[in-house]
């Protein structure tokens, strides 16, 4: 039940013509689209008033964390930063770009069911994996290849991970891309913190350090849930972190807090990225803050600094 709060709180209804929420001016950035205000006003009030004890932050990697374009072009993802890179051969290269092509468009197409897709994504990525694993890669190359790539986390990355850090807030970045690759973007930007766990596909090198395969269970942008979780037991361990704020780029990261035991208030912030017309009804029906080709982690760091900033 939505509990109003002092006046000019963001729960306070008579507040609506100063804002949707006067203490998180980002919120009015004109990226943002919000299907049902006083929800979210009341999420986020409720998530101020229990406190940073019960709050724990669920986020995706690609085109979540990192961004979705950089200087006019694409940015890569953490597959993209290993299937361009110079220890991929020129075959390799044009093979993996050809997935990339083909299964692009189906991952985001809005008129495709999930059930659809999903079998469709494990094809994409067990292709991709296996043309990985061809190509020999060495685990001592991995920190040159991510600091000679594009890869670029979404401005405003540094204080949204050190607000978290400084809180003693659990992050957990739950991503389908390359585990190994996300890692060493994180830890090049100084921000891999203690505070912070990564569910990806990782992968296995030999005693040689070549890799071997890619470690189960496969996560691809579709099975985001508890089955890929089964044995972390990490949502568990914060049994007592009920409330949720979610941030996905994709319809298949709205499940991701599906494995916490009993989920008080979520608040569910999407980045629309691409196809943003096309797109803009299903997000605006699942994510109840919509970031349209916003480039940066402006809005959630406004909201993060009004919950956690002291009553
Ligand atoms: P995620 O952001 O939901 O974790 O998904 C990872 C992204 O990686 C997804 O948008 C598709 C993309 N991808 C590639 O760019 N290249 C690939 O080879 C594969 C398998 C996925
Ligand atoms: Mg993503």
């Amino acid at each position: 039940m939505e509990r109003p709060g002092p006046p000019g709180a963001c729960g306070d209804r008579g507040g609506t013509e100063r804002g949707l929420c006067p203490q998180v001016p980002e919120l009015q950035k004109g990226t943002v689209r919000i299907r049902q205000p006083e929800r979210v006003r009341g999420i986020i009030q409720a998530l101020r008033e229990q406190g940073v004890a019960k709050l724990q932050v669920i986020s995706d990697f690609d085109m979540t964390l990192s961004r979705f374009g950089c200087n006019g072009r694409r940015c890569p993802t953490s597959h993209n930063i290993l299937d361009t890179s110079r220890v991929i051969s020129e075959d390799g290269k044009k093979k993996l770009k050809d997935l990339l092509h083909y299964y692009y468009p189906i991952e985001i197409d809005p008129n495709r069911t999930l059930e659809e897709k999903r079998p469709l994504m494990v094809e994409w990525w067990t292709k991709a994996h296996e043309l990985l694993v061809q190509q020999k890669i060495h685990k001592g190359d991995i920190a040159q290849i991510v600091r000679e790539s594009e890869a670029m986390l979404r401005d405003g990355f540094k204080e949204f991970f050190d607000q978290l850090h400084k809180n003693n807030i659990p992050m957990f970045i739950f991503s389908a891309g390359v585990g190994d690759i996300l890692e060493e973007i994180i830890r090049q930007a100084n921000v891999f913190y203690s505070n912070v766990f990564v569910v990806s596909n990782y992968m296995d090198f030999n005693d040689d350090g070549v890799l071997t395969h890619f470690r189960g269970p496969l996560i691809h942008t579709y099975n985001k849930n508890n089955t890929v979780l089964q044995g972390t037991g990490y949502f568990q361990q914060l049994s007592t972190r009920t409330n949720i704020i979610l941030l996905g780029d994709s319809m298949g990261d709205l499940t991701m807090a599906d494995g916490v035991p009993s989920v008080e208030n979520i608040l569910k912030i999407g980045f629309l990225n691409d196809k943003v017309e096309e797109r803009r009804g299903k997000y605006l029906d699942s994510y109840d803050i919509v970031l349209e080709s916003d480039e940066t982690l402006d809005v959630v760091n406004g909201i993060l600094r009004y919950i956690l900033t002291e009553t």
